[in-house]
């Protein structure tokens, strides 16, 4: 990432007309991967330009798979796939940058793989917990380390044969799902996952357009071995809903809006995000509903909105996820209470992303209670200037910065170039809607 930059957003008259989104990062990394093991060509189109997305072809490049990009914007880029015996020891540790995906994807991958490898990444991704992929790697056989007794990167994998097994994830994480399954894509026997919630299954429906035997659903899934290499296939990555989801709250909560957003991937199991602005009374329209990478996509049409507080957990947490932050902001701006619950992964995000929203939201004057698992917020009062800070996090740069739009003073926000990490067209977009 570059170096620190402050920004300055103040309140605007209006905000209106309509931005073209970056493509989903969950599924771009997905793409870059599955097409370095499959045989055979594929180009993927409106690629994710984040950091993140970058993190993870520079990782596979060090890993003996050639990408060629062909369009700067939107990013475009030709993936050789090398097979499923095809990776070749990296001569260098490989780094993952901030992002928690290209780690933990690529410890389930490189846990089959006949070589050794040191996976590292900057503070934030060094102090996540990654004793979640290595237990059930180690009892699929492999050989992995890692700092804190095997919790934390750097992680090193010496990977070989695997054993398929069945397994019930602790926590309902996408990130998790999809490292056993590329370790299961190469294991000796089935392996089966349990989870205990809807996390996002990109992985399953790629996977599973590219020829892989994936059987089951609703928390229970089994893949089995590959028994020929994954078909390489042209994809279009749908627009990002996490990117969109600013321009959502942005629009709902500012007086004078009118937004729109197209090619918009609404799998459910992302779009919890939709349902949590509509409960909260969001003026939002779902246009044009259509397919795009094996993906559902539509035209997402927001107006100024008199929001009312909701109160979320169970099954909206995981498909709120990214977003959580993001609801405190309009949380901030609606009636009445909102309550989050059940969400404690929020604190091994990026950023401990309860501490980080309850801390910042609280200095633009927003009534903010930290919970264990969540937050309180008490709407209606706040949103007043201030300064602030993104905490390096992508998501609460975005969210403070929506916080600006609609606020009542100026905001500065220190660490403000970290939306490189998912979305660098960010402030360019927001002049766009801003008439600036
Ligand atoms: C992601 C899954 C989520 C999400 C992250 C991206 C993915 O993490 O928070 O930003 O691409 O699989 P978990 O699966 O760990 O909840």
């Amino acid at each position: 990432m570059g170096r620190a930059v402050d920004r300055k957003i103040a309140g605007c008259a209006t905000l209106d007309g309509e931005v073209s989104l970056p493509g989903d990062k969950s599924i771009s990394h997905r793409a870059l991967i599955f097409g370095a093991i499959a045989q055979g060509r594929a180009r993927i189109g409106n690629l994710s330009p984040g950091a993140d997305c970058r993190s993870t072809m520079a990782c596979l490049g060090q890993l003996g798979v050639e990408m060629e990009e062909l369009c700067s914007s939107p990013l475009a880029v030709e993936v050789r796939g090398v097979g499923g015996s095809g990776l070749r020891e990296a001569e260098d540790v490989l780094d993952a940058g901030n992002s928690g995906t290209t780690m933990r994807l690529l410890a389930g991958l490189l846990a089959a793989q006949p070589f050794l490898s040191i996976l590292t990444g900057d503070r934030s991704l060094r102090s996540r917990p990654m004793g979640r992929i290595m237990e059930p790697l180690r009892l699929m056989g492999a050989q992995v380390w890692g700092r804190g007794a095997g919790t934390m990167a750097p992680l090193a994998i010496r990977g070989g044969e695997l054993q398929g097994i069945t397994y019930r994830l602790p926590v309902a994480s996408a990130q998790l799902k999809s490292a056993l399954l590329l370790a299961g894509l190469f294991a000796r026997g089935e392996t089966t996952l349990e989870e205990p919630g809807p996390s996002r299954d990109h992985s399953e429906r790629m996977l599973r357009a590219m020829g892989a035997r994936l059987e089951g659903e609703n928390g229970r899934i089994t893949i089995s071995p590959l028994s020929r290499p994954l078909k390489a296939g042209d994809v279009t990555v749908p627009g990002d809903i996490s990117s969109a989801a600013y321009w959502l709250v942005a629009g709902a909560i500012h007086p004078h809006a009118r937004v729109r957003l197209e090619g918009v991937g609404i799998n459910p199991t992302r779009s919890g995000i939709l349902d949590a602005l509509r409960a909260m009374g969001a003026r939002l329209e779902i246009e044009k509903e259509g397919w795009e990478g094996g993906e559902p996509v539509a035209d997402l049409l927001i107006e100024s909105s008199e929001l009312r507080g909701i109160d979320l957990e169970g099954d909206m947490i995981p498909r709120t996820i990214d977003e959580l932050p993001l609801l405190a902001v309009a949380a901030s701006a609606a009636r009445g209470t909102t309550t989050i619950r059940q969400a404690g992964e929020l604190r091994v995000k990026e950023s401990d992303r309860i501490a980080t929203t309850v801390g910042e939201l609280s200095r633009l004057g927003v009534d903010i209670e930290e919970l264990p698992d969540g937050m309180v917020i008490r709407g209606g009062g706040g949103l007043r200037g201030g300064e602030v800070d993104s905490h390096h996090d992508h998501r609460l740069a975005m969210a403070l910065a929506v916080a600006g739009l609609a606020g009542r003073g100026e905001v500065v926000l220190h660490n403000a170039e970290a939306v490189d990490i998912s979305y660098p067209a960010f402030w360019r977009d927001l002049d766009t809607l801003t008439g600036k």
